[in-house]
């Protein structure tokens, strides 16, 4: 008999909104820079590369979001299992919270390596998808999400002595923010049939390598190479036509300074936690392009 925490309604509605993993590249550091950037009143908010969402998730946090009943964001990802795990918080929340209360009781390294090695796919729930891989983030490698060929998710257990893999209020906060939310697996080109005049479009791509041995017209990190780096400013420079409110982020490099030439842009300077190597955990030059 595993020992759920009741559903606490005031608990829920106090919880900030947050990203409920962590996620490379993600932008908690970079959100009050951004936040500067984007037109109030709030349109139709778009964000195709959303990764764990740290700057929706602080729009969602806004008095002026949590009150709207219309479907006011939509976010997207190529990651399928990663959507999966954005629809199961909305559907399902509970079934997690089930789910990781039994994971965190049984947690240990031979249990990591039997979840990692379970084929996540074949499962019909989002549910499932979701407390595998929030399972795998709190207590993996750095909270890294990586693959192999084949899909097989390949990251060592991490070195955490109580990891908090179930994090309830925080998740039933992100479920009942996620109502209003059309959540899509899909490709990042596909908000140029949605996003209109008004609405605001937030891209934060695989960024380009700040050093890389090859040249910025051969690299590919994570499947996202120099070509689709132009076809994403290309992108951006048709939605900005149109009337819709662009803004990128991309790390301060030659190669983005000469794509975005004709866009404004402003650097900042921002702190990484994330890296596996801890000499690679400085400040680092960005920018936010508009
Ligand atoms: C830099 S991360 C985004 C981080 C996010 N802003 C955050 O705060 O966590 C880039 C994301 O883009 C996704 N991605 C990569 N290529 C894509 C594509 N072609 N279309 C849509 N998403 C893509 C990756 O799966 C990843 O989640």
């Amino acid at each position: 008999m595993v020992a759920v925490a009741p559903r606490a309604d005031a608990q829920e509605r106090a919880a900030p909104l947050r990203p409920f993993m962590k996620w490379v590249g993600g932008k908690r550091r970079v959100v009050p820079h951004l936040l500067g950037h984007v037109a109030r009143p709030l349109g139709r908010y778009f964000e195709p590369f959303v990764g764990g969402g740290a700057f929706f998730w602080a729009l969602a946090d806004e008095p002026a979001q949590r009150q709207r009943e219309d479907k006011w964001a939509v976010i997207t990802d190529v990651n399928h299992r990663l959507v999966r795990t954005y629809k199961g918080i909305r559907d399902d929340v509970e079934g997690i919270a089930e789910r990781l209360a039994i994971l965190r009781d049984g947690h240990c390294k031979e249990q990591y390596y039997d979840v990692r090695a379970t084929d996540v796919d074949a499962h019909r729930k989002d549910a499932d998808v979701a407390a595998w891989m929030i399972y795998l983030n709190r207590t993996g490698f750095n909270g890294l999400y990586r693959v192999n060929k084949k899909g097989g998710f390949n990251v060592p257990i991490g070195n955490y002595t109580n990891p908090l893999i179930l994090d309830g209020p925080t998740l039933r906060a992100c479920s009942k923010a996620l109502a209003t939310v059309d959540i899509e697996h899909g490709h990042y080109q596909d908000v140029f049939f949605k996003a209109e005049k008004g609405d605001t479009v937030y891209f934060d791509p695989p960024y380009v390598p700040i050093s890389s041995t090859a040249s910025f017209t051969s690299y590919t990190r994570d499947g996202f190479g120099p070509d689709d780096q132009i076809a994403l400013r290309d992108l951006a420079w048709e939605l900005k036509r149109r009337g819709v409110q662009v803004i990128l982020s991309n790390h301060d490099v030659p190669e983005v300074r000469e794509l975005y030439a004709d866009f404004d842009i402003k650097q900042i300077l921002v702190g990484r936690a994330i890296n596996s190597k801890a000499s690679k955990r400085g400040r680092v030059a960005e920018v936010i392009i508009t």
